[in-house]
């Protein structure tokens, strides 16, 4: 493994790399990945022979396209620990996502894993305008969800202090983040808008707080959610990306300077984009599902990984040597086709926002009207909207639905503080469809 122990070292100055030294070093480094899958994890000797390709046959990066991708099936398969490439005993972490169907995937990571994590989320905390010295607030859930220990050991890697709130608590959080005085907080869109709430409950502006940026990922957000924090918050909000599969957060991250979309850790993290019914690699800024492929990962590398979101690949901007992902519009699997149209929560996201008097606070509920499937629009209206508004906002919401997705929804306009809080990832999306829950 001496090809990729030196990628702590290295993370910091890849930044400066010319595209030609970038190019090597992934070609490099995605050489021994695949050896190193191919020999030590028996799903990848077997998807690789049954695929006729090996090892030896990626002579350059456009040569992964011949592999086979990998799915969050062939991690359930292997479940616990089929897909790790070394001894349990040299594992020094475990995470594991819930999965809100089926069976949860772990993930496992050696020393050196742990430390390019730490590097790569470092390095995403200081493009997001993070500085050693800062006081980062995590309130991403702590445990076997990957978000709040590695933006904890990311932090730390700053040189940053870390105040380890964890997820929950809210009023308690609010305290914190008044008593404590931190810069930095870092948190899912969803639950700093429940944080927000909080603070104006306690009679507290937000705007005044001592927070100057917020690093908000692990669910879609829109454009105009960004607005809708930095308005009420005024501080910068910029887009962290990340999966446990392929590390945790901090794969991706939007520069401070130019709220751009996320520049992918390329050296130590893959990106294709494939149609997903075709599985062909798309053209360079077309749009379609996400794959990574680890570049340096000991404990469990993956090989073209599909990640089931949708995005397109964009060149670099504010760190050149890196391309970017557009933010990311939704996964796949949270796509609602509704009487043939693709419909996305944050395509309502975006409507919601833009209608006065309507609070960012929405679920969708699918259900069944006759033969017909219907999606209603619950949302909440903005504690000073007016009664007589409501009618009017939720007119326009339907139109604006219409005009902008295509589809006809329903819409349900509620008192404030009716809809349940995120703490942590929201739910947007019920399913009560005859048969379902
Ligand atoms: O959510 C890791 C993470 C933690 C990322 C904290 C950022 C901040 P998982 O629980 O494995 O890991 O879920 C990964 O969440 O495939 C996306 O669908 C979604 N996701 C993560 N970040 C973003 C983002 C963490 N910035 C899944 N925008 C991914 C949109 C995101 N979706």
């Amino acid at each position: 493994m001496s090809d990729s122990t030196d990628t702590a070292e290295s993370a910091e100055s890849a930044e400066s790399l010319s595209a030609d030294e970038l190019h090597a070093l992934q070609l490099e480094r995605l050489q021994w990945t695949l050896r190193h899958a191919y020999r030590n994890v028996p799903c990848y000797t077997r998807k690789f022979d049954e695929a006729g390709v090996h090892p030896d046959d990626c002579r350059e990066l456009a040569d992964l396209a011949k592999f086979p991708t990998t799915t969050k099936q062939d991690l359930r398969e292997n479940y616990p620990f089929g897909m790790f490439a070394v001894p349990e005993s040299e594992v020094s972490r475990i995470h594991a996502s819930s999965g809100t169907t089926g069976q949860s995937t772990v993930v496992g990571y050696t020393a050196a894993d742990l430390d390019v994590w730490a590097t790569v989320m470092a390095r995403s905390i200081r493009a997001a305008g993070g500085r050693p010295g800062h006081k980062v607030h995590v309130a991403y859930g702590y445990g076997l969800f990957t978000g709040g220990l590695g933006a904890h050991y990311g932090a730390e890697k700053l040189g940053c202090t870390v105040i380890p709130a964890s997820g929950g608590m809210t009023a308690r959080q609010v305290r914190l983040i008044t008593d404590f005085r931190p810069e930095v907080i870092m948190v899912t869109p969803s639950y700093m808008l429940t944080l927000l709430d909080e603070f104006e409950r306690q009679c507290i502006d937000p705007a005044a707080s001592s927070l100057r940026v917020g690093i908000f990922g692990a669910e879609p957000w829109t454009e105009r959610m960004r607005a809708e924090i930095e308005g009420r918050a005024n501080l910068d909000a910029v887009d962290i990306y990340g999966l446990s599969e392929v590390m945790g957060p901090g794969v991706a991250q939007e520069c401070v300077e130019t709220k751009d979309g996320l520049h992918i850790w390329e050296d130590h993290f893959y990106p294709e984009v494939i149609d997903p019914f075709t599985d062909q690699v798309a053209a360079p800024g077309e749009q379609g599902e996400l794959l990574f492929t680890s570049l340096t990962k000991q404990a469990m590398p993956v090989i073209r990984y599909r990640t089931r979101d949708l995005t397109r690949l964009l060149p670099g901007t504010a760190r050149p040597a890196f391309r970017r992902m557009e933010k990311v519009t939704g996964r796949t699997d949270d796509m609602i086709i509704l009487r043939g149209v693709n419909v996305f929560p944050t395509q309502i996201e975006e409507i919601v926002l833009r209608t006065e008097g309507l609070a960012p606070h929405f679920q969708l509920v699918r259900s069944t009207k006759g033969r017909m499937e219907q999606l209603t629009v619950h949302v909440e209206a903005r504690a000073d909207t007016p009664a007589g508004r409501r009618a009017a906002a939720a007119a326009e919401l339907v139109a604006g639905v219409k005009d902008g997705v295509g589809v006809t929804v329903e819409v349900a306009v509620l008192d404030p503080d009716t809809l349940e809080r995120s703490l942590g990832k929201m739910r947007r999306v019920l399913d009560q469809r005859d048969g379902r829950s």
